[in-house]
């Protein structure tokens, strides 16, 4: 499979003036800022706990230890810190677009040594996952309201990752649209340079076309093996639903209608480019 070159503005033409500095990949737009009503709780939610749970983006690597310090006390009853109050060993997560926050508050909550560090740019959506924070006193997630490509390249240490969630990706059906896709080889090998050595990504989509090209980009990123592909040789390099993703209202409407879910589950292996 072609993948199409990418270009910051979506209308301009493929030129060489716009090309980036070498070494840097070009960026992907792969969201729009959607005009969606901000309830009347979202937004109190974002007043009020904001400034707990949310990380301003920056332009340079971010305290992690810090990030997730606030929670001393409760943190380390959820061992979430050292006894020297360190909370830089427990597994960090990253999600890309938590949407409304469902599967991200339900994973959270029953993985509480577990940091997760969530990216989404919907403002009624991190108003409610904050409010769900709240609502199920969670103390293991943050926010940060910012293109999570900006953050893995600008924010993350390289190596820092135990896992990186993304569910349900738009899958930016037109074909002329398809370059606003986030998996694409330039954006995965950046992605995979801030996993540990053994730690994952696990993608889920229902969309068809989009699942076989997880699966090609996914699969020929060198530093990158496959989970399933010798425990369930039947599912073609799919994975069966890991137990820790719940299935949300959207995705049991879809099954219910007889539409597919094909969930990639790819661990980082030794071999790396960072
Ligand atoms: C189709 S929704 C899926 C939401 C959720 N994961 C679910 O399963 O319901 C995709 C979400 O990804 C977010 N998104 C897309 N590209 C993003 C990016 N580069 N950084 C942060 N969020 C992004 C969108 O704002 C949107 O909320």
């Amino acid at each position: 499979m072609i993948y199409p070159v990418q270009h910051h503005a979506l209308n301009e033409k493929p030129n060489v003036a716009m090309t980036t500095p070498a070494g840097t990949p070009p960026a992907i737009k792969s969201f729009v800022r959607r005009a969606g009503r901000t309830t009347r709780g979202q937004a109190r939610a974002l007043a009020d706990l904001g400034g707990q749970f949310l990380l301003p983006f920056q332009s340079k690597p971010l305290d992690l230890t810090a990030a997730y310090a606030e929670t001393t006390g409760v943190a380390a009853q959820m061992g979430l810190q050292t006894a020297n109050g360190d909370t830089a060993a427990s597994p960090l997560v990253l999600e890309i677009g938590f949407g409304m926050g469902e599967a991200t508050a339900q994973i959270a909550a029953t993985m509480p040594g577990t940091r997760f560090l969530c990216c989404d740019v919907h403002p009624p959506g991190i108003g409610a996952l904050l409010q769900r924070i709240d609502a199920q006193n969670l103390h293991n997630i943050r926010i940060c309201a910012h293109d999570a490509v900006e953050v893995i390249d600008q924010m993350l240490p390289l190596q820092c990752l135990d896992g990186v969630h993304l569910f349900f990706p738009d899958p930016w059906h037109k074909k002329k649209h398809h370059k606003r896709r986030l998996i694409q080889p330039p954006f995965i090998a950046r992605l995979t340079a801030h996993l540990k050595i053994g730690g994952y990504i696990h993608c889920a989509t229902d969309h068809l076309p989009y699942a076989q090209q997880m699966l090609d980009v996914l699969g020929v990123e060198p530093a990158l093996i496959n989970t399933a592909a010798q425990s369930h040789p039947d599912l073609l390099g799919y994975a069966p639903r890991p137990s820790y993703r719940p299935q949300t209202k959207f995705e049991q409407r879809g099954i219910r209608l007889g539409h597919g879910v094909w969930d990639l589950v790819f661990q980082r292996t030794a071999e790396g480019r960072d």
